[in-house]
């Protein structure tokens, strides 16, 4: 069943192109998204709502986080991301004009189970992305699209995740179509750049072996930092969470422009810090703040392990390690940039000798608030 890989982790992450193909397969042509999926909502829908807000918990939160970004960005619906398990517990405004979003691979995490019936109870309409057919959040929801990266076995989430990201951006192409607030030639474009990503993403797990020999080395670390910027800064908290769950190593993930609002008290010689580093092509701004950060941790004796453009001449000479993923639009660059952190948790598991897919007091599906 494992395919020949050592763990299901392992084939899972192997996975994470036909996540995301079999997740877009089908649901655009010519340039345009089609998703019938959103039918159920109503005509018009989309034009009529002032607010989307995300509700989920650990990963799929993460993959919410990340998404939201574009989702605002190209729909114009100003979104929020919360917590499923937070959200109903704060009295929250929720209305008929507020779309819910609710985000689970299982279907079945009653956090999130209970969030959306709390939105609907409110008079809010409720939209599952799952990844499990006829699970129970899809059934209690006013609408849903499938995400289709298969069955996930792990107990750490993965190609969920990619394929999350996925069909939120589709969902954000659809509102943006409705709403008129991307030309038809700008979401043409972003299509046809969105169809080349399995294969980058397939590019970036030609490291393996690369990550597996510094996980192997790295095999005594007792901490991990992630930083990032814009949408590697959730990409940086999933890292770190990867790491917890299987590695049992202590990793944080932060805001690259926190650090010197604390976090960089921490920096001593020898400290591991991942960084999501921004092409440099697209982004004037991001990009010189993140060599920036580079420069500050380095000075403090950090060991940086980037994740960067290929082409990206200004990280090479400061990282002590750097694994590029091939060019695209920015909005596409979180769906490579977590490959490397997903395999890195998985080697240094495994290098500790743990059972990566059953990891210690974690269960697949957490069906108890
Ligand atoms: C992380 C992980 C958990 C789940 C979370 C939500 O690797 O597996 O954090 O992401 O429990 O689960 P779903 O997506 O099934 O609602």
């Amino acid at each position: 069943e494992k395919g020949g890989w050592p763990s299901f982790m392992a084939k899972e992450i192997s996975e994470d192109p036909e996540a995301i193909e079999n997740t877009i397969r089908g649901r655009f042509h010519e340039g345009r998204v089609t998703l019938p999926d959103l039918d159920a909502l109503g005509e018009g829908y989309f034009r009529e709502i002032d607010r989307i807000i995300i509700v989920a918990c650990g990963t799929a939160y993460y993959s919410g986080q990340t998404a939201a970004y574009m989702l605002e960005k190209w729909s114009r619906i100003p979104v929020q991301v919360e917590l499923a398990h937070e959200f109903r517990y704060r009295d929250p405004v929720v209305d008929e004009r507020c779309l819910i979003v609710s985000l689970s691979q299982s279907g079945e995490t009653m956090d999130t189970l209970m969030a959306v019936r709390f939105a609907r109870e409110r008079g809010a309409k409720t939209l599952s992305i799952c990844n499990t057919q006829g699970a129970t959040i899809p059934r209690e929801s006013d609408a849903v699209v499938y995400t289709h990266a298969g069955p996930e076995v792990a107990v750490a989430s993965t190609k969920a995740f990619v394929a999350q990201i996925a069909a939120i951006y589709l969902l954000a192409l659809h509102a943006a179509q409705a709403r008129q607030t991307l030309t038809d030639a700008e979401v043409a474009h972003i299509l046809a750049e969105f169809e080349t990503i399995p294969d980058k993403v397939r590019e970036v797990l030609q490291h393996h072996d690369r990550i597996r020999e510094l996980a192997n080395w790295m095999a005594d670390t007792r901490s991990v930092l992630y930083l990032g910027r814009n949408t590697g800064f959730p990409i940086a908290l999933e890292g770190a969470l990867k790491l917890k769950e299987i590695a049992y190593i202590h990793a944080e993930g932060f805001a690259a422009g926190e650090l010197k609002h604390g976090p960089i008290a921490l920096i001593e010689p020898g400290q591991p810090v991942f960084v999501l580093v921004p092409s440099p092509r697209y982004d004037d701004t991001l990009h010189p703040k993140i060599v920036s950060n580079i420069q500050e941790i380095r000075a403090r004796g950090a060991r940086v392990l980037a994740v960067a453009e290929v082409s990206d001449a200004a990280v090479l000479p400061i990282a002590d390690e750097v694994f590029t993923v091939p060019p695209t639009d920015p909005a596409f660059e979180p769906l490579l940039h977590v490959v490397p952190l997903q395999i890195f948790a998985l080697e240094l598991s495994t290098a500790k000798g743990l059972d990566v897919d059953q990891p210690r007091n974690l269960a697949k599906s957490v069906t108890v608030e």
